[in-house]
């Protein structure tokens, strides 16, 4: 496995997304260590710093490197290019980077989320979401959010299932306002953090 500086000296990406690159690392390190202490932090942080490294690939060379990790496609992923940047970001952190699985798997659900998270894809979904440098209203909003649900439940996974609940209300409202298809996924996301949440009530 790679370290840090190995990723970062082959990181090819603008001022912008690299500070979102390194917010993500810290975020998702004190989300680790806030819920999953048994997380390896320096794992996280390599996960966290190959997130988005295909991100700013053209759409011809994602779907080069699609064809050539033979990544199926959904008609979804076809119409929408922005997804393609988790699997091909995620097959590179295997194949080049020779990362974990569980690191690898955090990486190709940043984008959309899924049902019953693992706490490594939780991690660096979120931190994705609400890392500090994050300035539109969505993500400002989530993390406060967060911050407030933290201090507010007694019971910390009440805290995380809400924000995470929160996170894909958040993308499926803006989805719809813009008129854009949604991912199967993420409705499948939201409906499992519900039904976890009501399932503390009863
Ligand atoms: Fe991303
Ligand atoms: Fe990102």
């Amino acid at each position: 496995m790679t370290d840090a500086n190995g990723i970062i000296s082959a990181m090819n990406l603008s001022e912008r997304r690299l500070k979102h690159t390194f917010g993500v690392a810290e975020a998702a390190k004190e989300l680790a260590r806030a819920h999953f202490p048994g997380l390896d932090l320096k794992t996280v942080e390599l996960a966290a710093l190959m997130h988005d490294f295909t991100k700013e690939y053209p759409v011809e060379k994602q779907l080069e490197l699609c064809e050539h990790y033979r990544i199926q496609l959904t008609d979804e992923e076809k119409a929408n290019h922005k997804l393609l940047h988790a699997k091909t970001a995620a097959m590179i952190a295997s194949d080049r980077f020779s990362l974990p699985t569980d690191a690898c798997s955090a990486i190709y659900w940043h984008t959309t989320g899924r049902a019953a998270m693992t706490p490594f894809e939780i991690v660096i979904y979120l931190a994705d979401y609400i890392e500090e440098f994050r300035d539109d209203a969505g993500c400002i909003k989530l993390r406060e959010y967060y911050q407030k649900a933290m201090k507010k439940e007694n019971n910390k996974t009440t805290a995380l299932h809400k924000t995470l609940l929160r996170s894909f209300d958040t993308t499926l409202k803006y989805l719809i306002s813009e008129e854009k298809t949604i991912n199967a996924f993420t409705v499948e996301a939201r409906n499992y953090y519900i039904n976890q949440l009501n399932a503390i009530k009863f």
